[in-house]
C-alpha cells in the first residue's frame, strides 16, 4: 500500500540528513507504530508519503503510484486516500465543528443532503457527536483530537497517518484516542501512527518501526520496541 524504496532526504537549506535509505513497505490494512525520538525523521517520512516534500534519492510508492510522477490535480487527488491527524488539531477556529467537518465534505464534492448524516456518524466513531456546534476555543485539548481525527477520516480514506497525535493528550486521553485508531482499523484502513510513546505502542501490539537518526533500526512485527 505504501512502500518507501531506498529513500533519503536531506533538507537544502540546512544540508540535514533527516531520511537515510528507509526502506519500508506497508502492506494494506496494516497498523503500524512509527516511533524514534525526536528528530529521528518520523514527521519526514510522513510527510513524503503525503508529497508534502520529495525525497532526495530513492522512490515512494503509494497503491503501486511512484509520487514522483504525480502532478498538478493528481496530486490533491492523490492527499484524497490519506487521512492524516496531526500533533496540534489544526481546526478552522472561526467554524464549529460541524461546519469545519462540512468544508471537508464540500472539498471533496459531497452531495450536501449527505452531510448531516455522516458529519453525525462520524462523531459517534469520535465520541463527541454532542459537540458539534462547539466552536474549536470551546473544546478540551482531548476533544479538539477527536475532531480532527473526524475530520482526516469522514472522506473514508483508505489509508489514516498519524503524526504523534496524542503528544498532548494526558494519559487517559491517548488511550481513548488510540481507541479510535484501533477502530478505525479494524474498518480495514492502512494505518500509520507516529509516536515516541511507549504506553501507546504497548497498549496495542502491533508492528513497530524505529527510525533512530534517520535510518531504519529495527521493524518489530511484535509491538515491543527499544530506542
Ligand atoms: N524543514 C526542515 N528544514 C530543515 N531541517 C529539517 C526540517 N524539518 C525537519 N528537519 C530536520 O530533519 C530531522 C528529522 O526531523 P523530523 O522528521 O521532524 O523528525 P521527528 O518527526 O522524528 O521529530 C531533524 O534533524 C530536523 O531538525
Ligand atoms: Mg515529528
Amino acid at each position: 500500500m505504501i512502500h518507501f524504496h531506498r529513500v533519503s532526504v536531506e533538507y537544502p537549506r540546512t544540508k540535514t540528513m533527516a531520511l537515510y535509505n528507509v526502506n519500508l513497505e506497508v502492506k494494506k490494512g496494516e497498523f503500524v507504530f512509527l516511533v524514534g525520538h525526536s528528530g529521528a525523521g518520523k514527521s519526514t517520512l510522513l510527510g513524503l508519503a503525503l508529497k508534502r516534500l520529495e525525497p532526495t534519492s530513492g522512490a515512494v510508492y503509494v497503491a503501486g503510484q511512484n509520487l514522483a510522477n504525480l502532478r498538478g490535480n493528481r496530486v490533491a487527488l492523490h492527499r484524497r486516500n490519506i487521512g492524516m491527524v496531526f500533533q496540534d488539531h489544526r481546526l478552522l477556529a472561526d467554524l464549529t465543528v460541524e461546519e469545519n467537518l462540512a468544508f471537508i465534505l464540500r472539498v471533496l464534492g459531497v452531495d450536501p443532503r449527505e452531510w448531516k448524516k455522516r458529519i453525525v456518524r462520524v462523531l459517534r466513531t469520535v465520541g463527541i457527536v454532542h459537540k458539534r456546534r462547539a466552536y474549536p476555543y470551546q473544546l478540551s485539548v482531548g476533544e479538539a483530537q477527536r475532531v480532527a481525527i473526524a475530520r482526516a477520516i469522514i472522506g473514508r480514506p483508505p489509508i489514516v497517518l498519524a503524526d504523534e497525535p496524542t503528544g498532548n493528550l494526558d494519559p487517559e486521553n491517548a488511550v481513548q484516542v488510540l481507541e479510535i485508531f484501533k477502530a478505525i482499523h479494524a474498518s480495514g484502513a492502512t494505518v500509520i501512527i507516529a509516536t515516541h510513546s511507549r504506553e501507546l505502542v504497548e497498549a496495542y501490539p502491533q508492528r513497530v518501526v524505529v527510525l533512530r537518526s534517520g535510518q531504519l533500526v529495527r521493524d518489530e512485527k511484535t509491538g515491543t520496541y527499544a530506542l
